[in-house]
């Protein structure tokens, strides 16, 4: 185990292009702390393995997924020389640890995971459930714990996955020896960042709900997609109050917007709380604010867009960049393999002692 070091760990299934949502409530953060140069070391995982436990009889979209994946990685700033991105199926000693793992679960522990139970729902899993699903919580824990993660950024939905993984490092290590590091997760500070709500209104942006703006999405689209957002119904005429509670253009505004895009987009108002009060008492167009959102996700997709193009005029170098780096990821996974094998007490051909002990056993024949 690697004393002190403060490594970081986190994931996404490639399951489809990366969105606002993603970039909001992760990705932004994940260049922040890839930049701040307060980690010894960063992975991100691009999890085909857990993609395929309810993608099973649909692979060619995992397939398709991983480089889309991988290029708005790239976009966004995610530095391949700082951050080791690698591919989940090509580091075979994932599976070994999940499999010690799973002896040291539950069935009926795994059916309490509450992210599953709700995935299972939606998924249609609950008359037959295939065990690759069921267990993807544990297999997750190995991704986890095979990197040495101190801390994991994820999204709230993430934390029944920490709390299972909590659970078996602290069994492995009681079981045998201490050498599973303790991951802490860490989740965005921004509240409006938790969880962007799609386009319509409904909680979730998702690719499934068609409600997402993706960050390769170009600047027509955007603008159309925003001008389109889901606001106050009884909002009719320009002079009505308006409601600002679930109304999805102040949300993002929540998330996005800094008093230096007042000045530079809306100069007629201070601040969001400003602009928010004027809504309110009525006099405030949806127009006007749709137009002003519209011009700060502009600015920031912008570059995002920009540099993913320059990225998907040299696929054959990602896959080649993508795969050193996996290489770079499978020799930490071979090394800490080796000490979970010493700590379970079947590292059989390097135990000296054990060859020793049973030599001494047949010694006197
Ligand atoms: N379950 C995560 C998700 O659906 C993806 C993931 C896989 C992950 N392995 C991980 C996240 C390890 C953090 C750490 O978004």
């Amino acid at each position: 185990m690697e004393k002190n070091k403060k490594i970081i760990l986190t994931g996404d299934r490639p399951t489809g292009k990366l969105h606002l949502g993603h970039y909001l409530g992760s990705l932004k953060n994940r260049v922040r702390l890839q930049d701040s140069g307060e980690y010894d070391e960063i992975y991100i995982e691009i999890a085909d393995t857990q993609a395929i436990t309810d993608n099973f009889h649909n692979i060619e979209k995992v397939r398709q997924n991983v480089i889309e994946v991988t290029l708005d990685y790239l976009a966004c700033g995610i530095d391949p020389e700082k951050t080791t991105i690698f591919v989940q199926s090509q580091i075979p000693e994932l599976y070994e640890l999940t499999s010690y793992y799973l002896n040291l679960v539950t069935l009926s522990r795994l059916q309490r995971n509450p992210t599953i139970k709700d995935e299972m729902k939606l998924r249609g899993f609950e008359k037959s459930l295939p065990m690759g699903f069921l267990t993807y919580p544990v297999s997750q824990a190995a991704d986890i714990t095979l990197f040495d993660a101190t801390v994991v950024p994820v999204g709230e939905d993430q934390a029944p996955m920490l709390e299972q993984t909590r659970e078996l490092v602290k069994s492995f290590n009681n079981s045998y020896k201490e050498v599973i590091v303790n991951p802490e997760m860490m989740l965005p500070d921004n509240k409006a960042c938790l969880r962007l709500p799609g386009l319509d209104g409904k909680a979730k942006m998702s690719k499934s709900l068609g409600n997402c703006i993706y960050l390769s999405d170009e600047a027509e689209v955007i603008e159309k997609k925003v001008m389109s957002m889901y606001t106050d119904p009884d909002h009719i005429k320009v002079e009505d109050p308006g409601k600002i509670e679930g109304n999805v253009v102040f949300t993002y505004l929540d998330a996005f917007c800094t008093d230096q895009h007042f000045e530079k987009y809306l100069p007629e108002y201070k601040n969001l709380d400003e602009l928010k009060e004027h809504y309110k008492k009525g006099g405030l167009g949806d127009v006007v604010i749709k137009k002003f959102l519209n011009n700060i996700i502009q600015e920031e997709l912008e570059p995002i867009r920009n540099r993913r193009k320059e990225y998907e005029k040299k696929i054959p170098e990602v896959y080649e960049m993508l795969m050193k780096s996996t290489q770079k990821a499978r020799e930490k996974a071979i090394s800490k393999i080796a000490e979970v094998r010493d700590a379970m007490g079947i590292n059989y051909f390097d135990d000296k002692d054990l060859i020793e002990e049973q030599t001494s056993k047949y010694g006197d024949n």
